[in-house]
């Protein structure tokens, strides 16, 4: 399948089939596509829990009552369900493992590109920390990574559904994410769609291009 056909054949899926599981070559191309999505300075600010056991999944989908009840089941269903998390905070931690890891995969030449690295990315770091919009910025790159991983699954023939209607903070305390220096930002359950769903069967439904491009 080329780009074109994963974008308008992927479907976001609404009810998943309890008996399929996902086999483990998915699951390893799966992080291997999140772990090489790209971030602003190479922040990597996030971190991705998969909820593979049926535990998890009921702590998980426990939390989804009131307004985001109609979530549970895709939560219980699925083969696993993707946590998708910010990291709380930049830390020199964070950011000097970050360096070190440019610099054991051969990213600099000379010492002044490693010198030259760690400042700019400490700089936005920085920058947004004044701001007050480190969280907000940290997020952007959460989503960049959601954003992948759907074309991703989309390519591989997985079925997905990613979930915002979630309860992130009663997620974060059933799964011990802020003790970890993480907080839940989205979830993306994942594994093949049942015969009940829906949306499999329906038509995509998008603005056309004269609504979306301009061309200057
Ligand atoms: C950030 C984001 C959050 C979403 N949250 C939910 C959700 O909580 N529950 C749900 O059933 N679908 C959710 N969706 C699915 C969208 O409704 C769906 O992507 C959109 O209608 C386009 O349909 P398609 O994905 O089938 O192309 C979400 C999608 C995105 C990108």
């Amino acid at each position: 399948m080329n780009i074109v056909e994963v974008a308008t054949s992927r479907r976001t899926c609404k009810a998943f089939d309890a008996s399929r599981k996902l086999p483990e070559e998915s699951l390893a191309a799966l992080r291997t596509v999140l772990r090489f999505t790209p971030s602003s300075v190479n922040s990597q600010p996030w971190h991705f829990v998969m909820a593979a056991s049926h535990a998890t999944k009921e702590k998980i989908a426990a939390t989804l009552d009131g307004a985001y009840a109609y979530n549970a089941s895709k939560v219980r269903n699925a083969s696993h369900v993707l946590v998708m998390c910010a990291r709380a905070d930049l830390d020199d931690v964070h950011l000097d493992r970050v360096l070190a890891q440019e610099e054991a995969d051969d990213r600099f030449q000379v010492p002044e590109a490693k010198t030259m690295q760690n400042n700019t990315r400490r700089y936005y770091v920085g920058l947004h920390r004044q701001n007050q919009t480190l969280d907000v910025w940290i997020e952007h790159q959460v989503y960049i990574a959601l954003g992948t991983v759907l074309q991703a699954a989309g390519a591989l023939g997985i079925d997905a559904c990613p979930m915002e209607g979630i309860d992130a903070q009663a997620i974060d305390a059933v799964l011990g994410l802020p003790e970890q220096g993480l907080r839940c930002v989205v979830l993306v359950a994942l594994g093949y769609h049942g015969a009940d769903d829906i949306n499999a069967k329906l038509p995509k439904s998008r603005l056309p291009e004269t609504a979306l491009f301009t061309e200057l």
